[in-house]
């Protein structure tokens, strides 16, 4: 129950990085730091003062933000309202996540939100099942695969580049980087499917994740369920009519095989055949993997343009590197290694705006952690977007140095873009290698400035995306 004061600190943990200089490897003379005088990147709200349980459930359906205590940036432990904790220690995470709490399962808030669009699929099933389900798509997401997967990606790659490059003007660049994803999963997983129309597709898909970004905490907090959950309501067709379409699909595929497995969906239908899986749990992953990889990827590329927009030099800097490593034609997978200042920007910018701002867990038994105690059923919040930003972690926490990830690790735990564990993202070699592919396919062609617009500042819901449109000034590259 709410019991008025809301955020008792607790801090675990301090951890000081001043004292140990970066070792930065500056080939090019160009550091992937700002300049100090320069504004910091945009930065999401937090809650601020305590607020009252209506006030909290309210505010936490529009933006979970704004119920996420600024306090977790500046403490390594928080306990929340109720029976939540907030965990940016990163020894506490890495036992929550990997060590004696690794069979905690997902939170049932996440079941109800999610539930009913990804069914029994990989991301909610637990137990024998969930194990089942990781072993037999873990070949598809395999680094065997990513040379087929980036050149996908490249054909995206070089389509959004000549957008950028023809539009030399003002583009909203979160909007066409959510077409690029949404084209790159249509490729890799329906391409080729004559009876649906693409366009369907793309609608039923874009209508599905405006389903899944009305997360609420409702649940969570174990309030009545009288609470209006209208659009939740609303919206369920557009489950309804995408799961009718990927069955569509799949019925589709099977009818008209590729000899070679051409796409992700030929993986997913041999998977089916080998290992007898029913339909409905294949549409179930099939729809998991448009949920957890879609939005993620493309709001990455947005901040990541937003970030070199905003540093002028190192947007350059990373330019001459692509072109170095791949002059032209569309991006290949062997020259990706040849982009490592590309990679650490795009781990800072994973650092800066993760994805998967914030993810949780229901503690299954009685467990102490470093002094504190997780009841059976209490809910443990990941704050990722705060751990990633906590000012006891990271030296100028607030401020964009990609090349604090060059020729530097840091402690297990502190930097979790994708989780960790048995559970960590299964997508991630998939993301990273999308993410650079689009990145550098784009950032050939155009170059990037920022205008008058305001930023809006991020929002989270089922992942965390910009609040409003990401306003760049785009122009071809000259040469
Ligand atoms: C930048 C892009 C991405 C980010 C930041 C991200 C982040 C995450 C995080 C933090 C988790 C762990 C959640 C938890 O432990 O509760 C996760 C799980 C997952 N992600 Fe991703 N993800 C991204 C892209 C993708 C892509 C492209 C796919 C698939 C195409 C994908 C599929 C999944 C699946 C299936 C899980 C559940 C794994 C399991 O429970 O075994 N993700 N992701």
């Amino acid at each position: 129950m709410w019991r008025g004061s809301v955020w008792r600190f607790q801090c675990l943990k301090k951890v000081h990085w001043g004292d140990q200089p970066l070792r930065l490897n500056d080939a090019s003379g160009i550091s992937l730091r700002m300049d100090k005088n320069q504004q910091s990147p945009v930065e999401a709200e937090l809650a601020i003062e305590d607020i009252g349980l209506i006030a909290f459930a309210k505010k936490a359906g529009a933006n979970i933000f704004s119920v996420i205590p600024d306090a977790s940036r500046t403490q390594t432990y928080l306990r929340g309202p109720a029976n939540i904790h907030y965990v940016c220690d990163p020894e506490m995470i890495t036992e929550l996540l990997a060590g004696v709490g690794r069979k905690f399962p997902k939170s049932q808030f996440t079941h109800n939100v999610i539930g009913p669009a990804v069914g029994k699929g990989m991301i909610l099933a637990e137990g024998e099942k969930w194990r089942e389900q990781r072993h037999r798509y873990a070949p598809l997401f395999a680094a065997r695969n990513l040379p087929v997967l980036t050149s996908h990606f490249a054909k995206t790659g070089d389509d959004l580049a000549d957008f950028f490059a023809h539009a030399n003007g003002e583009v909203d660049v979160s909007d066409a980087a959510q077409e690029a994803t949404l084209t790159n999963i249509s490729r890799v997983m329906f391409s080729g499917n004559e009876a649906v129309a693409k366009q369907d597709v793309r609608q039923g898909m874009r209508r599905f994740t405006d389903y899944i970004s009305y997360m609420s905490l409702f649940d969570l907090m174990g309030l009545p369920k009288w609470v209006p959950r209208l659009k939740w309501l609303r919206s369920k067709k557009a489950i309804t009519d995408l799961r009718k379409l990927t069955r569509d699909v799949i019925a589709n595929r099977q009818s008209a095989r590729h000899d070679v497995p051409e796409d992700f969906l030929d993986l997913l239908i041999e998977a089916l055949d080998t290992d007898l899986e029913d339909v409905e749990t294949t549409v179930d992953n099939l729809l998991t993997f448009v949920a957890a990889g879609y939005e993620t990827s493309a709001n990455t590329v947005a901040w990541g343009l937003y970030l070199l927009a905003m540093y002028p030099e190192v947007q350059e800097s990373l330019r001459a590197e692509v072109i170095a490593a791949c002059p032209k034609g569309p991006i290949t997978f062997e020259a990706l290694p040849k982009m490592p200042r590309l990679q650490a920007h795009v781990r800072e910018t994973l650092r800066m705006y993760p994805a998967g701002a914030l993810f949780a867990r229901d503690a299954l038994s009685e467990t102490e952690i470093k002094g504190v105690t997780f009841k059976k059923g209490d809910v443990i919040m990941f704050p990722v977007y705060s751990l990633h930003r906590n000012e006891l972690l990271w030296e100028n926490a607030a401020e964009y140095q990609a090349d604090r990830f060059i020729d530097r690790k840091y402690p297990r735990g502190q930097y979790i873009p994708f989780g960790d564990g048995p559970r960590i993202c299964i997508g991630a070699q998939y993301a990273e290698t999308e993410i650079m592919v689009l990145l550098s396919s784009v950032l050939r062609r155009a170059s990037f400035v920022m205008t008058d617009h305001p930023v809006a500042p991020p929002n989270l819901t089922f992942t965390m995306r910009p609040s409003g449109p990401l306003i760049l000034r785009s122009r071809p590259v000259s040469g």
